[in-house]
């Protein structure tokens, strides 16, 4: 569980609520910089598609640029895969060392107001941080007073198997961001920050959006952690989250697949490619398999740079049952692409 003794800010969207964050600890800090990882997704506005370096975000369309605001700097995210420093055992070491060094030789650290990071890479690739990555940034921020934002807004709340993905490597952010499954297709979201935080953003710096806290998703809110907790639907998560992956396993040695399948609790993924060797990302595979698979009833997404990423977030309450039923289209439809 969380165990932040502070305050709450409502918003109506994770973009709402991530911007929030950034407006808070600027507030707090007095300080103007925000660092965010490369291929992160924030959300949706111009402050947080600015923390959302990525493809999508900053290279397809020429007017991308407009909506990046200044007072962002981005790190790598440690992807044990496909390495940014060519090292998949110390890859979550050299990026911590990035860190440390670009806010000692480039930048002060007396300048940055906030780390803001998602704890599963989700767009990104559905990428799992190595073991000491998340607590080793926090700790970095704690050695030079930068506030440290956790995103939850699509981890939370159960969809990796814990309430919340920090519970994982036992982290204590300072401001945990929450949203989506939290209210369902209700609008409701909200920013957990710290009384050292909250209690600095006077009211007088505080411009709120009128659906703030708005009482229907806060109704829904309220029902769904019933819910959740009454019918045990986060162990119900890490158990059939366990069964998905020993299922995709099974799935790539049966159809001698080569790729990676890794995720936590129910986000879990497929990233299929043309070799080990090369780890080519078979994308046009996965748009088949993906456009097959929807019209026989199974809606997948895919994620990654290159689109070549079957990811499943599938909702907290899916039993084992309902997995055999999507693994059997998702096989069906790979098994027609090689026909
Ligand atoms: C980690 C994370 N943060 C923020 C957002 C933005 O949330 P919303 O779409 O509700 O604005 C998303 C949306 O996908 C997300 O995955």
């Amino acid at each position: 569980m969380i165990s932040i003794t502070g305050k709450i800010v409502f918003g109506f969207s994770g973009s709402d609520v991530v911007e929030k964050s950034i407006r808070l600890v600027r507030f707090a800090t007095h300080r103007p910089l925000i660092v965010s990882t490369y291929e992160a997704h924030h959300g949706a506005n111009a402050t947080a598609l600015s923390a959302s370096p990525t493809k999508k975000e900053m290279g397809t369309n020429v007017l991308s640029s407009f909506f990046q605001l200044p007072g962002f700097i981005h790190i790598p995210f440690p992807d044990p895969y496909r390495p940014w420093f060519g090292d998949r055992v110390n890859e979550g070491q050299q990026c911590l060392d990035f860190f440390e060094r670009l806010i000692t030789n480039v930048y002060s650290a007396g300048l940055v107001a906030g780390v803001i990071v998602e704890p599963v890479l989700s767009y990104g690739g559905n990428i799992v941080p190595p073991e000491g990555y998340l607590k080793g940034l926090q700790k970095i921020c704690r050695r030079n007073a930068i506030p440290f934002i956790v995103d939850e807004v699509l981890t939370g709340i159960g969809k990796t198997g814990k309430m919340f993905a920090l519970e994982h490597w036992r982290l204590d952010p300072d401001l945990v961001c929450i949203g989506k499954a939290l209210s369902g297709p209700l609008p409701l979201t909200l920013a957990v920050a710290s009384n050292q935080l909250s209690d600095s953003w006077e009211a007088k710096d505080y411009v709120g959006i009128s659906k703030d806290g708005y009482i229907l998703g806060c109704a829904a809110a309220i029902e769904i952690l019933r819910i959740v907790h009454d019918e045990e639907l986060v162990a119900n998560a890490a158990r059939v989250g366990i069964y998905l992956k020993n299922r995709l396993d099974d799935m790539m040695k049966d159809l001698k697949l080569e790729g990676d399948v890794r995720g936590l609790g129910l986000m879990m993924a497929v990233d299929l490619v043309g070799s080990e060797k090369t780890k080519e990302p078979a994308t046009s595979l996965v748009e088949k398999v993906i456009n097959l698979a929807r019209r026989s009833g199974l809606i997948i997404g895919r994620v990654g740079a290159k689109g070549n990423v079957i990811r499943f977030v599938p909702t907290l309450t899916v039993a084992e049952k309902e997995v055999d039923n999507a693994l059997e289209i998702l096989e069906a439809a790979i098994s027609k692409t090689r026909s």
